[in-house]
């Protein structure tokens, strides 16, 4: 770990880690009431439906678009395979066709939920909260298979909205920004965490899709903050820069060429004084390193599902079948692929596998647990009373000792949490199971593990008690009703 970078204000705390603990949840009272501390918005009414953000950014004037390909190009390498780091894919170009795949398995709008409000739009990633708080920009350098400029990713038409001009570079590159307000407007700062938890979900299925086709795709989360806002036109308070994913060979093509139209993310987005801070405190003025992949993961391949059918069946699972476990061998597998290029330690709380003790381990170690003993209504308290974390067949914890994380290793680790959880998603579905993301009560998790740890995220894993219905393609996406949840 890099040194840690105080702030001076003599409490030895990051502004990352100052928003950790103004944001993290504790018994008593309830998730929706602020923590008593100016800096904490005080006079938000969180979940307000009458200020209900909106799902997508606008731009008010007339921009140039592109439709993209609707039929998508197929693959054939085994999911599994190609989380594991194993399958064998030929090189392949990045042309229009494969963007259009990128980016609605990704980030598209699958299915849609009709609401007391209106149509609810979900996307091909699952997002806490369903908030789904991220943008996606397309930066395109000239002399590449695609149309040069940068562009606005419209998740619901499908197309390419021109925003700026072709940006100086060699390699294309996937932009991600996050909108505090969209998921604020229901969480509070505490979105911010959700803002980079989010990304890394999605990013574990661009970066999967990348790679099933023999796309190149490298992930920065080190970058020069303000060149990338300017080249997305996001103000850094109200739409922020999270990570790129590079296209291709050479420099990925963020140097703008001239200023980016003018958008909105809401009629009336609302600042958090706090996650503005926390975000800029981490900026950074150069490029860093693309994240290392991580080696091969050693994991039998059981399932020809490929990584679109996987994303297409996929959906957050609402009720799971507490009576019935899983098999050993699908938790390895399902920790393995996740975990691989992430340094964010995980703990598995086991409820039912085969051949293991109920009980808390520190993967990959599943020889001994550290804390034998059913956990399931532990679980249940810790996780806000949700379900889930009672009925799954194991509950996997990333978790971190943020003091040693700098503003900027900070939103790396809340990523790469995300990042481990769209992959154990990815996999269990892949393998017959279900997942589904979960938050949690921070002041409870020390005691849970045994160990002083901070939590960053819970995935939930176990035996889907439904099917969900399968993604609709782009354009066109399945309407859906809202399950029942067990209480
Ligand atoms: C990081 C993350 C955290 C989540 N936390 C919870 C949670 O605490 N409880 C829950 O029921 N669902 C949780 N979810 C699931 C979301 O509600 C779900 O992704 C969203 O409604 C979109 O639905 P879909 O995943 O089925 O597409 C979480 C999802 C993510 C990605």
């Amino acid at each position: 770990m890099a040194m840690n970078q105080r702030i001076l204000d003599g409490s030895g705390e990051t502004s990352t880690q100052m928003l950790h603990r103004l944001t993290s949840y504790e018994p008593g009272r309830d998730w929706t009431a602020p923590q008593d501390d100016p800096r904490v918005l005080q006079d938000l009414q969180v979940n307000d439906l009458a200020r209900l953000p909106w799902f997508f950014k606008r731009y008010p004037q007339p921009l140039p678009r592109i439709a993209l390909p609707r039929d998508l190009p197929g693959t054939v390498a085994p999911a599994i395979a190609v989380l594991a780091g194993t399958a064998q894919v030929a090189p392949a170009a990045l042309d229009l066709p494969q963007l259009s795949r990128l980016l609605h398995l990704s980030a598209g709008v699958v299915r849609t939920m009709e609401r007391s409000y209106g149509v609810h739009p979900f996307r091909a990633a699952g997002s806490a909260g369903g908030r789904f708080p991220l943008e996606v920009y397309v930066a395109v350098p000239n002399g590449v298979r695609l149309p040069p400029g940068v562009h606005w990713y419209d998740p619901l038409e499908h197309a390419l909205v021109r925003v700026g001009p072709a940006p100086r570079g060699s390699a294309p590159a996937v932009i991600i920004t996050g909108v505090p307000w969209r998921t604020g407007w229901r969480y509070r700062e505490r979105g911010w965490r959700h803002v980079y938890w989010d990304a890394g979900t999605m990013l574990a299925q661009l970066l999967a899709l990348a790679r099933s086709a023999g796309l190149p795709a490298a992930l920065y989360t080190c970058f020069p903050d303000m060149t990338l806002a300017a080249l997305a036109g996001a103000d850094r308070v109200h739409e922020l820069p999270v990570a790129v994913v590079s296209l291709g060979e050479g420099t990925p093509a963020l140097d703008p060429a001239g200023p980016a139209a003018a958008g909105q993310v809401d009629a009336a987005p609302v600042e958090f004084p706090l996650v503005t801070a926390a975000q800029r405190a981490g900026e950074r003025r150069e490029l860093g390193l693309p994240w290392d992949q991580g080696a091969p993961a050693d994991v039998p391949i059981t399932t020809p599902a490929t990584v679109e059918a996987v994303v297409a069946a996929r959906g957050s699972q609402r009720r799971m079948d507490s009576t019935r476990g899983l098999p050993q061998e699908l938790l390895r597998t399902c920790m393995s692929v996740a975990v691989r290029g992430v340094g964010v330690p995980h703990r598995v709380v086991v409820h039912d596998v085969e051949n293991l003790a109920a009980g808390v381990y520190r993967w990959p170690n599943l020889r001994a647990t550290v804390r034998p003993g059913t956990l399931r209504g532990e679980l249940h308290r810790i996780c806000l009373h949700q379900a889930l974390a009672r009925d799954a067949a194991f509950v996997t914890i990333a978790a971190a000792d943020i003091s040693r994380l700098d503003d900027r290793e900070y939103r790396e680790a809340q990523l790469a949490a995300g990042l481990a959880e769209g992959r154990l998603h990815l996999a269990a579905y892949a393998l017959g199971a279900s997942a589904c993301g979960m938050t949690f009560i921070d002041s409870e998790v020390p005691q849970l593990l045994g160990e002083p740890l901070d939590a960053l995220l819970f995935t939930c894993v176990g035996v889907p008690d439904y099917m969900s219905a399968a993604a609709g393609p782009p354009g066109a996406p399945r309407r859906v009703r809202i399950p029942t949840r067990r209480s």
